[in-house]
């Protein structure tokens, strides 16, 4: 598959097959994102790649928190979920169509904390990354953990596979902490589901809108 192609035919998967992943098709993914670059070669990435019975219990400890703790929300570094425009029409542009594709109706919170929560099971992906970062990097590295994730993504789009980046995975850290015995000084960056896409599934025909060139770019000096 080619470079453009497998950007534009990358897309959040929120449905997967059971199927298994291959350690070694893993492997193989990971292999090819350690060529990404780092800002000063530092290379800040770490990830604990989850499956079998360590994922389901990940998977069991995190809903169980959840479910008794459900204020226990948000990062262990500084984020904010406060937006302002254009963000906040193109998060509720994103929500409402893929609510409407689940057949959630607006304002039903039971169903779409039920929804949520799925994030917490891999959407049945059979494997799932849990990316952390040295506590003691800045904004920058976290940068090149974003960088890191895309080259995962269009590694595993060019094989087949596909990907969900989850930030979700920011809340309950600390029973992922726990479960995967991730340092104390590190943080729980994001996560990602990896495996199969269920086609049947409607949420998976969900296509994202972008913005034109001209909404951001601005070009300088060109005659
Ligand atoms: C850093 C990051 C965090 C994300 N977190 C979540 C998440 O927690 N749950 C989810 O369902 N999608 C999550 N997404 C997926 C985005 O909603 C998705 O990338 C965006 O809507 C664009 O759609 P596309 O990926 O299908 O092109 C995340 C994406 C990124 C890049």
């Amino acid at each position: 598959m080619q470079v453009d192609e497998a950007i534009k035919a990358r897309k959040s998967v929120r449905a997967f097959k059971a199927d298994p992943v291959p350690l070694s098709l893993v492997t193989e993914i990971l292999e090819l994102a350690r060529f990404s670059p780092s800002g000063t070669n530092i290379q800040p990435w770490k990830v604990h790649v989850v499956a079998g019975e360590t994922r389901r219990r990940l998977e069991a400890e995190v809903l169980a928190h959840r479910d008794t703790d459900p204020a226990d929300k948000g990062a262990e570094f500084p984020r904010t979920s406060k937006r302002k425009e254009p963000y906040t029409t193109r998060m509720r542009t994103l929500g409402k169509e893929m609510y409407g594709l689940i057949g959630i109706p607006k304002g039903d919170q039971a169903a779409n904390w039920a929804q949520w929560g799925r994030n917490y099971r891999f959407f049945d992906a059979p494997v799932g990354l849990i990316f952390t970062i040295d506590k003691d990097l800045d904004a920058m590295s976290f940068l090149d953990i974003g960088i890191f994730m895309q080259s995962i993504m269009l590694a595993a789009k060019a094989r087949g596979l596909d990907t969900c980046s989850q930030g979700a995975w920011n809340n309950f850290w600390s029973v992922t902490r726990r479960v995967l015995n991730v340092p104390d000084d590190e943080y729980i960056v994001c996560g990602m589901s990896l495996g199969y896409a269920d086609q049947t599934q409607p949420v998976n025909t969900l296509v994202s809108e972008r913005e034109p060139l001209t909404s951001f770019a601005t070009f300088h000096g060109f005659e």
